[in-house]
């Protein structure tokens, strides 16, 4: 099992309740930088399945390191998921208007939430099972859905979830033709009380801005329940479809 931006708000409760349920699985656990994440380091020191490693995910260097880490120890990879994402940084947040778009920014946002995520399938595709099923989720958004659009903003934001979809159900045409049995999916994880949503929270009424341990454990559930017809589509944490 790999989860990667594990020392995120979501990404850690998810590697928490992995950790503990399965303590007989070995549990990869991904970070730009381990010193800077103390609840992460401590919830590796408590799981002897924990596995901590250092990963840019925009680094292809690190991500090789990472394959070949995971490939050393002469595992495939039954779970993946990748709860990295980009919203806001700094001075720089979700643009309202067409004139707020700065190419730099948009070109991070980009990269974080849509280009990383394919760079991280492309170096563990060697690594998937071929003849037992595997599970890679990848934390979307509802709002890359473009049926759902209604009240527009956060150009890049939007637009890179849409685009890491898009890739999401291209690689899942992909590896369905090397195993069936093949599940790969965006997971929308709720409004979730993290640093990524805290200066939009204000708007959000309490019951509706959940804890990352009751989102990660929905998104546990909606896991579990996921079959290999549903591959290429994303789930929200209720299990309901979020349309394309
Ligand atoms: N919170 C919500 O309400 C909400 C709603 C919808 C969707 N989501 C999605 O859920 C996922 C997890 O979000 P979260 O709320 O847990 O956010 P978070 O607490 O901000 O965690 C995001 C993680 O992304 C990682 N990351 C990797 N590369 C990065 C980069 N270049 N710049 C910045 N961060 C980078 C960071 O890990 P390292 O620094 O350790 O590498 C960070 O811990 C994201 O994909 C987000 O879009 C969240």
């Amino acid at each position: 099992m790999l989860v990667t931006a594990a020392s995120g708000g979501i990404g850690l409760a998810l590697a928490q309740q992995l950790a503990e349920r399965y303590p007989l699985r070995r549990l990869y656990l991904t970070t730009r930088d381990i010193d800077q994440h103390a609840a992460l380091r401590a919830l590796a020191a408590q799981h002897a399945n924990c596995e901590l490693l250092q990963v840019d995910l925009l680094s292809e260097a690190d991500l090789a390191r990472l394959a070949a880490a995971i490939s050393a120890q002469d595992e495939q990879l039954g779970l993946v998921i990748n709860a990295a994402g980009l919203l806001h940084r700094g001075e720089r947040g979700p643009e309202r208007r067409l004139q707020d778009l700065e190419l730099d920014w948009m070109q991070q946002l980009f990269a974080v939430n849509a280009l990383a995520p394919a760079l991280l399938l492309k170096h563990l595709q060697p690594l998937l099972p071929r003849d037992q099923p595997f599970i890679i989720a990848m934390l979307s958004a509802r709002v890359g859905s473009i049926t759902d659009n209604r009240l527009g903003g956060w150009y890049s934001y939007r637009a890179s979830k849409a685009a890491l979809n898009q890739i999401l159900r291209t690689a899942a045409i992909e590896l369905r033709r090397h195993n069936r049995a093949s599940i790969v999916i965006g997971l929308h994880p709720g409004t979730v009380a993290t640093s990524l949503s805290a200066p939009f929270q204000s708007n959000v009424p309490t019951d509706k801005l959940f804890t990352p341990h009751y989102s990660a454990s929905r998104l546990l559930k909606v896991l579990g329940q996921r079959k290999p017809a549903d591959s290429g589509s994303v789930f929200d944490w209720a299990g309901e479809l979020v349309p394309p």
